[in-house]
């Protein structure tokens, strides 16, 4: 993915693992809001390293930390190498942030739920991770809560930006390939596009009064991968028939998907912040602003 790098004076945020969708993301709408932002890769910080981490975070900065390992799947057979990056990593960031006064954003998921819920999941619902991943994700929370009681905690969910291999870009892609595809019906969440997300979190970057631990912020509202895929079709004008129900029985993977993890918005506008627009208006622009990708 594309770097954007630019370093306006004393940088005011730090964003790390920002060649990621995410960071990257954060990264340019930084520099396009005109904040000063020193952008690290995961070559140039790895935050598993607590002496760098030490090293490269000035007092008084907003670390947002977009550094994950993020193979949901992989991390069953690898959650050694997971927890070191999404446990102990953001552990290194926060106690380096708590040292000289600088404060922490620490992106996480809904992967910490259950995914069994049957409505929106509040900030202060129990977490019980069903997979690697989330168990690593979960750590990292901990840890960053640890070291530093006023970093921020914000779970996110289901992020794409339309390009790669992402769910939509996936979905684009194979429009143009195949009749019809089958998607799943029976596992429900927030899409959440990227770009509002990094927006968000910019939004939090500059609200320093902001004291809530633990946010959510995904876009509004809630869809099924297979009513996500027939927005895909309907919106770049397609059949949306040809997008056909399956069940998640018939695609078993690795690490078990959630049922049912939409997160609720109320811990976002209750700290004063804009709330992220319906799913489907932010993925109408998102569709707009990229053409297809055919390979
Ligand atoms: N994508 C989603 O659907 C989703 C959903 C919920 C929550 N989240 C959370 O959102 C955040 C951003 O995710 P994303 O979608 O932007 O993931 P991503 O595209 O996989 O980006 C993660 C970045 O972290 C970097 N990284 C990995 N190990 C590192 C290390 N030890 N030190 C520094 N950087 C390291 C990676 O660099 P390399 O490529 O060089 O390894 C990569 O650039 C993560 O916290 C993730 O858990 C994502």
């Amino acid at each position: 993915m594309r770097v954007t790098r630019a370093v306006h004076g004393a940088a005011k945020i730090l964003v790390t693992g920002a060649a990621g969708q995410v960071g990257t993301l954060v990264v340019d709408q930084a520099n396009a809001r005109g904040i000063p932002v020193r952008a690290v890769t995961s070559s140039e910080l790895d935050i598993t390293d607590a002496g760098a981490v030490a090293d490269a975070i000035e007092p008084g900065i907003v670390v947002v930390n977009c550094a994950a390992y993020t193979a949901v799947d992989a991390a069953e057979s690898d959650e050694q190498a997971a927890t070191a990056v999404n446990g102990a990593g953001p552990g290194n960031l926060a106690t380096a942030c708590a040292q000289v006064g600088s404060r922490l954003i620490h992106v996480s998921t809904d992967y910490v739920f259950a995914g069994d819920a049957t409505t929106p999941y509040e900030t202060s619902a129990p977490t019980a991770p069903a997979t690697a991943y989330g168990r690593t994700k979960l750590a990292g929370e901990i840890a960053v809560h640890r070291a530093l009681p006023t970093a921020h905690v914000v779970r996110t969910a289901w992020v794409y930006s339309g390009v790669g291999s992402d769910f939509v870009a996936t979905m684009r892609r194979l429009e143009a390939q195949r009749e019809t595809i089958d998607v799943v019906h029976d596992q429900v969440g927030s899409p959440t596009y990227a770009a509002d997300l990094a927006a968000g979190l910019l939004d939090l970057a500059e609200a320093p009064n902001v004291s809530a631990p633990i946010l959510h912020a995904t876009n509004a509202g809630q869809a099924s991968w297979y009513e996500l895929a027939r927005a895909v079709f309907a919106e770049i004008g397609a059949d949306p028939e040809r997008v056909r129900p399956c069940t998640s029985a018939q695609f078993p993977r690795p690490a078990p998907r959630p049922a049912y993890s939409v997160l609720s918005n109320r811990s976002w506008i209750d700290a004063g912040l804009p709330p992220l627009r319906p799913w489907k208006e932010a993925l109408v622009e998102s569709l707009a602003a990229r053409p297809p990708e055919t390979a």
